[in-house]
C-alpha cells in the first residue's frame, strides 16, 4: 500500500485525509494511484464518501493531472464544453475543469451569510434552515454523477468560504425506523436553479416557464443505496434544487406550504445536525474528492469584494446504481 489514510477527518465522525508519503506531489500521487487502480476508490467507500487530498499545488500549473486523478474514480469526467455549460464558467484549456470563482470571467457571487452569521457559541451554523445551500451536485440529471473533485487554487483565509458536508448514510441510519420506511418509499423532484423553480421563485409568485426537455424536473429516490458500499443515504437537496412547483416529493401536497415542505424540512434539519457536518477550512493545494450519491455539502459566505477565491471542479460519473441502468443522458435530451 502506498498511501496512509488517516481517518475520520479531524472534528468529524466520517471523512479521511489520504497522502502518498513516498510521492507526496500531485504528480506522485496521481501516478501512484493509476498503478494501484482500487487504492483510492475503496478509500473514498471506507470514508463514508470524503476524502481530503493535501499538497496538490502542482495541479495549478499542469491542470491536466486534476483530470487524470478524476479518471480513477470513474469512468467518465464531464467535459464542460458539450454539457451546456456556460464557456466563462470552463478552464480555457482542460474542458474537463469546471471553475468556480468570483472575478472574471467566472463571476460567481458568493452565498449570502446567515443571519446570524455566527451561533451563540462563536461556531459556524451548519444546520438547515439556519444553514441553506446544502446539496448534492447535479441531482438534477438523470443519472446524476458520482463523485466530484474540487481543488483550492486559490481559497480565501481561514474564517470564510469553507465547504461543509453532511454524511447522508449516517443520518439515514439514524432516522426513527418509521421514518426510514416512509423515506424508503420516497423520490424527491430535483431541478436546476435556471429552471426558476426553486422555492423562492415560487413564493414571488413567478409564473413557471416551459421547459426543455433536457431541463425538466427529475425524480432521484430520497433514500438512495450506494452501488458500491450497498447502504443507503439520504440523497436530498433543499430551496434552490428541489422542484417547489410540483415538489419537492412526488404524491405529496406540493409548493412552499404542502405537506412535502414540511417533510423535506424535518429530513434536511435532521440531516445536517452537527453530529453528521464537517466543515472544510481550505489552503492552498487541497484537494477534496466527495461522493455525490451519499454527501451533501454546502458553500458559506467570503468577502468577495476583498478577497479573490479560485477553485476548479471535475465531476466523475459512470456507476450511478442499477436504479438508472440503460437510461439516456436527461440533461442531453432533445
Ligand atoms: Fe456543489
Amino acid at each position: 500500500m502506498s498511501f496512509d489514510l488517516q481517518r475520520p477527518l479531524p472534528g468529524a465522525g466520517f471523512g479521511g485525509v489520504l497522502r502518498c508519503p513516498d510521492r507526496p506531489d500531485a504528480h506522485g500521487l496521481a501516478a501512484a494511484a493509476e498503478a494501484e487502480p482500487g487504492a483510492l476508490p475503496d478509500a473514498l467507500a471506507q470514508c463514508s464518501g470524503l476524502l481530503l487530498l493535501p499538497g496538490m499545488q502542482m495541479m495549478t500549473e499542469a491542470p491536466a493531472l486534476m483530470v487524470r486523478l478524476s479518471r480513477i474514480f470513474g469512468s467518465e469526467v464531464e467535459d464542460y464544453r458539450h454539457t451546456l455549460t456556460p464557456l466563462n464558467m470552463v478552464h480555457p484549456s482542460v474542458p474537463e475543469i469546471f471553475v468556480v470563482a468570483n472575478r472574471p470571467p467566472a463571476s460567481r457571487p458568493p452565498p449570502r451569510r446567515p443571519e446570524p452569521a455566527f451561533n451563540a457559541d462563536g461556531s459556524l451554523p451548519v444546520q438547515f434552515p439556519h444553514r441553506r445551500g446544502w446539496h448534492t451536485d447535479q441531482s438534477y440529471r438523470r443519472p446524476p454523477p458520482d463523485i466530484s473533485l474540487f481543488l483550492a487554487v486559490q481559497p480565501v483565509p481561514r474564517g470564510q468560504g469553507q465547504t461543509l458536508f453532511a454524511d447522508g448514510t449516517a443520518a439515514y441510519a439514524a432516522l426513527p425506523p418509521p421514518l426510514k420506511a416512509r423515506v424508503d418509499a420516497l423520490e424527491g423532484l430535483h431541478v436546476g436553479a435556471s429552471a426558476r423553480r426553486g422555492r423562492d421563485a415560487v413564493l414571488a409568485g413567478e409564473t413557471p416557464r416551459p421547459l426543455g426537455p433536457h431541463e425538466r424536473p427529475q425524480r432521484q429516490p430520497a433514500a438512495r443505496v450506494h452501488p458500491v458500499t450497498g447502504r443507503r443515504a439520504l440523497y436530498l437537496c433543499e430551496y434552490g434544487q428541489m422542484d417547489w412547483v410540483e415538489g419537492p416529493f412526488v404524491g405529496m401536497q406540493p409548493g412552499p406550504h404542502g405537506d412535502g415542505a414540511a417533510l423535506l424540512a424535518e429530513l434536511v434539519a435532521h440531516l445536517t445536525q452537527k453530529q453528521f457536518v464537517y466543515v472544510h477550512e481550505w489552503t492552498p493545494g487541497d484537494l477534496i474528492v466527495w461522493d455525490n450519491r451519499c454527501l451533501v455539502h454546502a458553500a458559506t459566505w467570503f468577502d468577495a469584494e476583498h478577497e479573490s477565491r479560485v477553485m476548479w471542479r471535475t465531476t466523475v460519473s459512470g456507476n450511478p446504481g442499477a436504479a438508472y441502468a440503460g437510461e439516456q443522458k436527461s440533461w442531453l435530451a432533445t
